[in-house]
Order: C-alpha cells, then sequence, then structure tokens
C-alpha cells in the first residue's frame, strides 16, 4: 500500500484502514474540490483501503477521458456483493464494449431519440399531472410521485409497459431504490472497496435491505421468463426482448458468449438504477430552482406560451425555439450536478494525466462537481446564472466543453438520450400547466444530500397553482 502511493501523485496522508474518508463530511464533492486548493487538478485520496487519484478540474477531467487507457472499471465494487452477475456498468474490455455497443443498439432499434418514446414520456406524464390536478393547489410532496412516474418510463424500456402508482411490484423497486440512494453514496462504495470489506460493513451497517433486493430480483427474474415464452424476434417490444433475440444469434455462434441471461438480468437492473433516479432528482432541482427564481420561471412560462401554446404537448424538437429554457435547463444540471462526483474508473494500462505517471490498475475518480465549478471555465461558478449558456443577444444556445453532466468520452452515460428527452419533456410540461412556487422556506433553502445522486435534503414540497 505505502510502496504503491509511493508512484501516486501526492495527496492529503489518511487514518489506517478508513483513509481520508471521515475528514470529507457530508458533502464530500465539495471537500475534495477543496483539497485542490492545496494540491492541484490532480491528486491521490485514500478512500477507506484504497488509494484513489482524484481529477479535480475540467483540464485533468479532459486529459484522462480522452485516453483509452481511462476506459476500466475496478474489478469489485461495494454492489458486486450483491451479486456475482456484473452489469455494463461493472464490466470491462471487449464484454463492455461489446455490452455497450448491444445496449445503443437496441435503444435505437426501439426508436430511443424518436418520436414514439416521446409519445411513451408523455403519455406518463398524464398520470403525474392527473396526481397533482387532484391536489387542487395544495402543498405536495412532488418526490412521491416523481418516483413512480420516472420509473414508469425504464418499466417502458426494459419491460415494455408501465405499472400503476399503487401496483405492490412497483412499490418493492421503486422502495428498494430510494433506500439504496439515501443510504449508499459513491465515495461509500468506493471505500468499502474491497469485498471482504463490504460484506463485513453491509453486515455491520445494515445497509442494503437484503430481502428488497431479493424481492426485485424476483420480479426482473419471472419478467424475463414471461419475454422468453413470448419472444417474437421479427417484432421487438423492449430492451429484454432485443438483447434476448441477440443473445440467441450469438449462442448459435458460440456457446461460451457472454450474452447470458445474467448478465441480461444485471443490465436491466442496471438500466433501472441508472435511469430512474437521476432523471427523477434532475426534475426535482429543475423544479426547486424554479419555485426559487420565480423571474426565471416568467420568462420559462412566456417561452412554453409562444412556442408550444396551451393546445398540444411539448415534443423535444420545441426546445430550438426555447433558447431560455435550455439555458436554464443547462444550469440547473451544472449548478446541481446530478451526478458530482463520477463513478469509479480504473486505468487498464500505465498512463499520465497532466503529466502525472498513473500506473496501471490505478482507481480513478472524476469530480464532476469540480469541473463544473471550475473557475478556469465558469464566470462565478457559486452563482445560479441561466444567461452563462446565451449568447448575448439571448437568442442561441452556447455550448461549453466542461459542461459534463452525463461524463465525458467513450464510456460517458448510455442514457443520455433518454435522460435529455425525458428532462425536457417532463420540465416542459409541467410548467406549461402550472405556476410553481414552494410551501415553506426551507425548501428554497436548496440544500443537499449526498447520496448515489445529488438529492434535496428537504422534501420538495411545492405548489402547484393552474396557469389555465
Ligand atoms: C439526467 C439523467 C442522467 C444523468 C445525469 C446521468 C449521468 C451518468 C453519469 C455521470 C454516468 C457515468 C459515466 C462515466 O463513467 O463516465 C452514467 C453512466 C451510465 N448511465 Fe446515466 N445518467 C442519466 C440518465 C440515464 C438513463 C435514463 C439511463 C438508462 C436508460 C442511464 C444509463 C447509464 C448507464 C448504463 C451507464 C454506464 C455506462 C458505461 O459504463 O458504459 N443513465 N450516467
Amino acid at each position: 500500500m505505502i510502496q504503491e502511493r509511493q508512484r501516486l501523485p501526492s495527496g492529503p496522508v489518511g487514518l489506517p484502514v478508513v483513509g481520508y474518508s471521515p475528514f470529507l463530511g457530508q458533502h464530500p464533492h465539495k471537500a475534495i474540490t477543496k483539497l485542490g486548493d492545496k494540491y492541484g487538478s490532480v491528486f491521490t485520496l485514500q478512500l477507506g483501503v484504497n488509494n484513489v487519484v482524484v481529477l479535480n478540474d475540467w483540464e485533468a477531467a479532459r486529459d484522462a477521458f480522452n485516453k483509452d487507457a481511462f476506459l476500466g472499471k475496478p474489478l469489485h465494487t461495494a454492489f458486486t456483493v450483491l451479486t456475482e452477475a456484473k452489469s455494463l456498468i461493472d464490466e470491462n474490455g471487449d464484454v463492455w464494449r461489446d455490452q455497450r455497443r448491444s445496449a445503443l443498439q437496441v435503444l435505437r432499434d426501439l426508436g430511443f431519440g424518436k418520436g414514439s418514446m416521446e409519445e411513451r414520456i408523455i403519455d406518463e406524464i398524464s398520470y403525474l399531472t392527473k396526481c397533482i390536478d387532484e391536489t387542487n393547489g395544495e402543498p405536495m410532496d412532488i418526490h412521491e410521485v416523481l418516483v413512480p412516474s420516472m420509473s414508469n418510463n425504464i418499466s417502458h424500456l426494459l419491460f415494455g409497459h408501465r405499472f400503476d402508482y399503487n401496483e405492490p411490484r412497483r412499490k418493492i423497486f421503486d422502495k428498494f431504490l430510494d433506500e439504496t440512494s439515501s443510504r449508499f453514496s459513491i465515495i461509500g462504495t468506493i471505500a468499502m472497496s474491497p469485498i471482504w470489506f463490504s460484506k463485513i460493513f453491509f453486515k455491520l451497517g445494515n445497509i442494503i435491505n437484503r430481502s428488497g433486493f431479493d424481492a426485485m430480483v424476483s420480479i426482473f427474474e419471472s419478467e424475463i421468463s414471461s419475454h422468453r415464452k413470448s419472444l417474437d424476434t421479427n417484432n421487438k417490444r423492449d430492451y429484454i426482448d432485443g438483447y434476448l433475440a441477440e443473445m440467441e444469434v450469438r449462442q448459435r455462434k458460440d456457446p461460451n458468449t457472454h450474452f447470458t441471461l445474467k448478465a441480461l438480468d444485471a443490465n436491466a437492473r442496471a438500466f433501472f438504477g441508472a435511469g430512474s433516479e437521476t432523471v427523477r432528482t434532475t426534475t426535482e432541482w429543475l423544479l426547486l430552482l424554479s419555485a426559487k427564481y420565480s423571474e426565471h420561471q416568467k420568462r420559462i412560462h412566456e417561452e412554453i406560451d409562444s412556442v408550444v401554446g396551451r393546445d398540444r404537448s411539448p415534443c423535444y424538437a420545441d426546445r430550438l425555439h426555447m433558447p431560455f429554457t435550455q439555458a436554464f435547463i443547462n444550469e440547473v444540471m451544472r449548478y446541481k450536478t446530478t451526478i458530482p462526483v463520477n463513478l469509479m474508473r480504473r486505468t487498464t494500462e500505465d498512463t499520465s494525466v497532466l503529466g502525472h505517471f498513473i500506473p496501471k490498475d490505478t482507481q480513478v475518480l472524476a469530480n464532476i462537481w469540480a469541473v463544473h465549478n471550475d473557475p478556469k471555465v465558469w464566470h462565478k461558478p457559486q452563482e445560479f446564472s441561466p444567461k452563462r449558456f446565451l449568447t448575448s443577444d439571448d437568442k442561441e444556445v452556447i455550448k461549453i466543453d466542461a459542461w459534463i453532466p452525463f461524463s465525458y468520452g467513450k464510456r460517458n452515460c448510455v442514457g443520455e438520450t433518454l435522460g435529455r428527452v425525458e428532462v425536457f419533456l417532463y420540465f416542459v410540461s409541467l410548467l406549461q400547466k402550472y405556476t410553481i412556487s414552494a410551501a415553506n422556506d426551507e425548501v428554497l433553502t436548496l440544500e443537499e444530500r449526498f447520496g448515489l445522486s445529488l438529492q434535496p435534503k428537504h422534501k420538495p414540497i411545492l405548489i402547484f397553482n393552474k396557469r389555465y
């Protein structure tokens, strides 16, 4: 460990076994960013028993993520304690490349990024607005209904159908995901590697609701099994069908292929985890920041009224005529970066970042929050200012390379297109219908809770007044 450390960039010294983790506090993304003042943009941090190289600004993140050597994943993470099958999020090398390529192909075949996907999302939003309408302008905890709403979009993608909000199966996996994401943090998952350490920690800390996890696994298994019975390879209904069809072809060519039912199960669960909470958290911040900055909300209302009007639902193409709305969304995704520290990477060969030598098999963490608050890129990054994404005449949206909420490079977010479409359609549909305000001052503090994603600390209790 000490020898390993000597080969790595310098950094703060931590305690035996737990490393620097206890000093990172409630907001590790900010604490790590601050360490950059002393140690620069590339340094080593001991998290648990692991030495992790941190990329702490845009220059360092860009330099690393342009290199294939940084595409690896740790061989064990806290999640591999739960199940031996790895999803494409945890896979390495050719298996990862192949599973990722195939997932993207299935998404394209299913029309993701096209109109059919948008229709389904708009349909799902109609269930949400029905619930909101029932509140008649009384305060409501929007989190409670956004959870099932967002996970239904992923249910559609995976299983080809939605679940009623009150359906017991839906409640099982929503509860599991919600609980896990608030008990866990990315930093925690790193500090809990290697596997023996996580096993002890899980037992002592009752971190994972094992029965909730098992119940979720059995729902996925039963969906996969019913899809196998009704599979028609000429008419693929969803991701499971697409994967099963690909698996059939692969297994005919090579019985040892890595396209297996176990991998399908792991991928499907990974999509669920990665694709519902992220979009939900982003949407919660969008609504909270609209409530806080009513002058911005007014401008978005005006843009919606002139581009979409009141008689039809919004579509993703509308964004091209809505520069302020787009700038507002971009700024929210910068200011409240959904995944503030990126998922862990591992170097697959000896390499370097900005001249610092990084040996093979080093764990690497990009601090996306630091990139989004890098004063070399952003003017007064601590201020919330949608204008930074607009040209001086306010007519066009400016593309800023250091805006990387979906990460950057060849291993960026697989669901970026779906995520962008969902965020836009949810936000614009809700503002088309309602004026949003906060039910109390606590909501408007915009305090954060650092879990698997960066969530609002206080329940997002909001008031939705119908606009017409
Ligand atoms: C606002 C919404 C979202 C945000 C902010 C987001 C962000 C991210 C980030 C930061 C990563 C890490 C990439 C890296 O290692 O560099 C990631 C990976 C991933 N995301 Fe998303 N995501 C979102 C929505 C989605 C959706 C809707 C899906 C699924 C349909 C999804 C599926 C995945 C998967 C499978 C990976 C792993 C990719 C790989 O390792 O090759 N995400 N996402």
